[in-house]
């Protein structure tokens, strides 16, 4: 039976490269999986406040889409050697009501997308930090800081093949660490 895999994105802007990396993972995926990315960006500040018995619809629809699939894939950029406000946005979000995570066990893959040299590799670890808090089995091997992703598409947009045979290795191991998990 086909995984659903959600895909979150840590960038919001229109011509994102994580975006572009997380579209061309939806299209490289093995059979097996089937990837949809997820909408973070409507989600307001985590505040316990607001999250009463009638939260934000924003929240209840993101929990709903994390409550029902088998993994989650993590695409992020670096800000500041660290991850966005977005993705830890969506993790506290999904992290409550207490005792009612929507993460706990679903197999995750942190894949980090930078245009600088180091590959967003702070970012990446950070992320992580949270994931082992939260229960979510993450994928280690092969690591995936992806760096100068501005030299990785011609003028057609186009990412080149070296490029895009790593993303497969990348999507290819994560299947076989889904089915693992199953
Ligand atoms: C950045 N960028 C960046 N890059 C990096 O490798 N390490 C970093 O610490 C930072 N810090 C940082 C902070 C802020 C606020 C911004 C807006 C950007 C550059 C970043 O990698 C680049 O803008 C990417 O293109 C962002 O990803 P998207 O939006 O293309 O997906």
């Amino acid at each position: 039976m086909n995984k659903k895999i959600a895909v979150l994105v840590g960038s919001l802007r229109k011509d994102s490269f994580n975006l572009k990396v997380a579209n061309i993972f939806k299209q490289i995926a093995p059979q097996s999986l089937s990837l949809d990315i997820i909408e973070i960006g409507d989600l307001p500040f985590y505040n316990e406040d607001i999250d009463t018995d009638t939260p934000p619809k924003s929240y209840d629809r993101f929990r709903q889409e994390i409550a029902n699939c088998n993994g989650v894939i993590f695409v992020t950029p670096e800000y500041n050697r660290g991850l966005p406000a977005v993705i830890k946005n969506a993790l506290d979000v999904g992290s409550r009501p207490y005792g009612k995570s929507v993460w706990s066990k679903k197999p995750a893959a942190v894949i980090s997308v930078s245009q600088g040299a180091i590959g967003g590799f702070g970012a990446n670890h950070q992320l992580r930090q949270s994931l082992v808090f939260l229960d979510m089995p993450t994928l280690q091997q092969p690591e995936a800081y992806i760096g100068n992703i501005n030299n990785a598409f011609d003028e057609n947009g186009n990412m080149n093949e070296k490029t895009k045979e790593f993303l497969s290795i990348i999507i290819n191991s994560y299947a076989h660490w889904v089915e693992k998990l199953s």
